[in-house]
Order: structure tokens, then C-alpha cells, then sequence
């Protein structure tokens, strides 16, 4: 594992932004794991910056996400289309029908599931998977306790996680209940995988998964098996690993 230590979230940012931009020069046409959360929003952010300079390409690049709410339309501002859209997407040269993510309006779990895991793998499969990290060592919506053979699949939302988006919607029953997830066999099969972490809150998770055994008692735990892992954090998030 190849570990760079940020200054601050911008620089972390930056450096991620980097090594992204380094796989799209080096194969135009890759397929790229992204992910949503706070974590990547300044990756996105420089990604951006480059192309307007005219920098980066992305004409040629595909992209799959690796989840998706199930039952909220891509035009409700808390889906992950929306937010792709909103914060990548609509902002550089990447054509739309290249965009992937699950779809959460498809109420048949089981046809969707199949329907994205073939995608993933009719694209020749993940160039470089994005991930940011859950504070309990979620990774996409894998949750402590999945096992870690899975592959994309669907996933009841815990009671704390839809209390904790409640704020986002008009009241706890508008919150979706449910989630179509990579599976943790699906981000393993990536072949490189770019971690990024900010913040102090994030210090003893990111020790744990890194550092700590593998169990799926915390999903990260098994990138420490990836042969390409590549974390990028930022000291505040790095300052609990061990020198
Ligand atoms: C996002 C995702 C999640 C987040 C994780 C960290 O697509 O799958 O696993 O990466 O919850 O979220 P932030 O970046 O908001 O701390």
C-alpha cells in the first residue's frame, strides 16, 4: 500500500485529483470507480479546474458509481445521479451515456444487481476505484458484517443511517430504506484502488482499517489484500497510524 500524507484537504484534493488524472492521460479510455460523500467533492472540484484549463480529456473515459439509493428519482437532489451531475458530470467534456451508476427507480433488486455487475464487467472492469471511508469502515454501503464475497446486491439502510439523513428530506419516511451497493467483491476486483480521508474524525478508523486486522467486522480492512491500494489523507486523518 502506497500512502501520501496531505497537508490539509485541499492538498489531499490535489493529490488525488492527481493520481485520477494520471490514469485518464495514461489510458484516455478507462473505466473510473467513482464515489459520492464529502470526501471527494474537492477532488471533483480540481478534476474540474484541470479540464477547464484544458489539462484533461475525459471524452473518452467511463465511469460507474458505486451506489445508488433505490427508490429515489435521479431528479431528487439526495440521489447519487444528482449529485454526480451536480458536482462532475455536467462540468467536464464526459459523455453522459457513459456515466453509470445503479439504477434506483428499477424496484426489481435482483434484475438490477445483475444488470450493473454485468456492466461492470462487459467494461473490462474498474481501472481505478475511488472510495472514501465510513467512520464505522463502510465502504460503498457495505456495512460492518457483509461478507466479504458479495458483489453488487442490495442493502437495508440501518436505523442510525436513515436517522442521520432524515435532515436531508421532508420527513424520516421520505428517506429511502434501501440501497444498491458494489459489493466488496466488486471493489476488490479494481485494479488499483485510491482511498481518500480528511479530518481528525476519521484518525481511528482509518488506523483500524489499515492497521488493525481483516474482518468484516470493518469492510475497509480487506483493501489491506488489494495489491494496488493507494491511501491518500490528510494529517489529521493520518495521525493515528503508526509511524
Ligand atoms: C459514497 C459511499 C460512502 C462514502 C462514505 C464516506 O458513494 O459509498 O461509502 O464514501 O460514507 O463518506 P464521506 O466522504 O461523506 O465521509
Amino acid at each position: 500500500m502506497q500512502i501520501y500524507k496531505a497537508t490539509d484537504y485541499k492538498d489531499m484534493s490535489r493529490k488525488a485529483a492527481n493520481i485520477i488524472s494520471a490514469q485518464v492521460i495514461m489510458k484516455p479510455n478507462c473505466v473510473l470507480g467513482l464515489a459520492t460523500g464529502s470526501t471527494p467533492i474537492g477532488t471533483y472540484q480540481q478534476l474540474i479546474e484541470w479540464y477547464k484549463k484544458g489539462d484533461l480529456d475525459f471524452s473518452d473515459v467511463t465511469t460507474v458509481n458505486l451506489d445508488e439509493y433505490k427508490g429515489l428519482p435521479r431528479t431528487n437532489d439526495q440521489s447519487y445521479y444528482y449529485f454526480m451531475h451536480q458536482n462532475l458530470f455536467d462540468q467536464v467534456n464526459i459523455n453522459p451515456e457513459n456515466t453509470h451508476l445503479p439504477n434506483g427507480m428499477e424496484p426489481n433488486s435482483e434484475k438490477e444487481c445483475a444488470r450493473y455487475e454485468s456492466l461492470i464487467h462487459s467494461l473490462g472492469g474498474v481501472d481505478l476505484q475511488l472510495l472514501g471511508l465510513g467512520h464505522n469502515g463502510h465502504i460503498g454501503f457495505n456495512e460492518p458484517g457483509e461478507a466479504f464475497e458479495k458483489e453488487t446486491h442490495c442493502i437495508d439502510l440501518q436505523e442510525r443511517t436513515i436517522e442521520a439523513n432524515k435532515r436531508f428530506f421532508a420527513s424520516a419516511d421520505d428517506v429511502p430504506k434501501q440501497a444498491y451497493t458494489m459489493g466488496i467483491k466488486t471493489i476488490m476486483q479494481a485494479k488499483k484502488i485510491l482511498v481518500i480521508v480528511s479530518g481528525e474524525d476519521k484518525a481511528d478508523i482509518v488506523a483500524k482499517a489499515f492497521f488493525g486486522p481483516v474482518t468484516p467486522a470493518v469492510p475497509a480492512s480487506i483493501l489491506q489484500m488489494h495489491n494496488d491500494v493507494t491511501l491518500v489523507g490528510d494529517e489529521a486523518a493520518l495521525s493515528k497510524i503508526p509511524r
